[in-house]
């Protein structure tokens, strides 16, 4: 193996790495595994904190109304299998309910004891703490003590309380997965720049291919999230060419046939490499299927019509467009003018009908207009061009 493609071949492969991991990070998010992970130490720390033998961590799931046991130690499984706090009940419930700090020495006298089943660690002293953010209370931090002298330190109870608003940020974080969001999309882009490095024909056409994607979905009327998915199309369709030899990728002539069945693979090895990222969610087949024909006689596939994703066929126009603007080794840049013919000629072959109207209508409203947009690729749009 020549040592480019040997190089190359080492980036995906830490590609993949990187992607598997942040792939168990932010779909555990949705999970318990997490839960686990990230609570557990929480739990710990608290415990050990005041010397507490046992304890618990409740979030109150939206569904079921209920505050639900999610970490503890020391807490047997009838007890948090019976453990179903609504808010107000028991004193988990009312430190949930009024956001506030609550100890009882015993508990299991206290008013309105839900679950009780008599289990040792339902009659030990404890404190319930609120976990909230600015926003909203999150759930509940229990800890139970043998003496219950040490609930009475104010200074203790504070201590707790300022770990529990942190845990309450970390949550809140997790839940909302953005950060790792906006993280794995500069990973994406700085990805697809080290590709149009190797392409000359992909060159820094990326940001303006998603902004034209979000531009042509919503002009169709497509709903918010479909719209996300197929801008993310749009930026990553490529990304499987970072498998692809680049002896083949940069040959000026044209390609032999078995060269072009070797490019051909870009679209699955994108998919591959993509399909493990929970949140991309239908951006994998749309990066699959982005050179499928409209007539079925496309790859890898041979879907036709509306079998193609409609991500997939937006970033087909797209795609095409780019390729035909600009400057082959073996041909010049075509005219916006003749490109624009090329796709209206592709209407229902190559290129969704409707894909085609609402580009050429955006082009000539809005994209053309745009001053010096498209000169760095088009730098011979000026009449007699081929
Ligand atoms: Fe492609």
């Amino acid at each position: 193996m020549d040592i480019e493609l040997q190089k190359k071949w080492e980036l995906l492969d830490r590609l993949i790495v990187s992607l598997t991991n942040i792939h168990e990070l932010s779909s555990a998010a949705y999970s318990h595994k997490l839960n686990e992970e990230l609570y557990e130490p929480v739990l710990e720390n608290a415990c050990n904190l005041i010397k507490a033998s046992r304890g618990s961590i409740m979030l109150f799931d939206e569904k079921s109304q209920t505050l639900n046991i999610i970490a503890s130690k020391g807490i047997s499984a009838e007890v948090i299998a019976s453990t179903r706090l609504k808010s107000g009940e028991g004193v988990a419930g009312l430190a949930f309910q009024t956001g506030k700090i609550i100890t009882t020495e015993d508990p299991g006298n206290e008013n309105g004891y839900v679950g009780y089943i008599g289990a040792p660690e339902q009659r030990e002293p404890f404190v319930a703490i609120p976990i909230r953010t600015r926003k909203k209370v999150l759930g509940v931090l229990n800890l139970h003590v043998a003496d219950y002298r040490v609930l009475k330190d104010e200074y203790v109870l504070k201590i707790l309380a300022v770990l529990a608003d942190k845990t309450a940020i970390t949550v809140e974080n997790v839940g909302l997965n953005e950060a790792m969001r906006g993280f794995y999309l500069e990973m994406v882009e700085t990805l697809t720049r080290v590709i149009d490095a190797k392409d000359s024909y992909t060159h820094d056409h990326g940001a303006r291919a998603s902004a034209r994607a979000r531009r042509i979905s919503e002009e169709m009327g497509l709903e918010e999230d479909l719209v996300r998915e197929i801008e993310y199309a749009a930026l990553l369709h490529d990304i499987g060419k970072i498998g692809i030899s680049e002896l083949i990728l940069r040959k000026p002539s044209r390609l032999t046939p078995q060269e072009y069945e070797t490019i051909k693979k870009h679209t699955a090895i994108g998919y591959q490499i993509l399909h493990p990222i929970q949140f991309l969610g239908r951006v994998p087949k749309m990066v699959l299927h982005h050179h499928e024909w409209f007539n079925g006689s496309g790859y890898p596939a041979g879907l036709k019509g509306e079998e193609i994703p409609i991500g997939s066929r937006v970033v087909s126009v797209i795609d095409a467009w780019d390729a035909m603007v600009s400057d082959r080794p073996y041909r010049k840049a075509l005219s916006f003018d003749r490109a624009i013919e090329e796709l209206e000629k592709g209407r229902g072959e190559q290129f969704d009908p409707k894909v085609v109207d609402v580009f050429v209508q955006l082009f000539r409203n809005e994209w053309s207009k745009l001053d010096g947009a498209e000169s760095a690729d088009n730098h011979s749009h000026t009449a007699g061009q081929p």
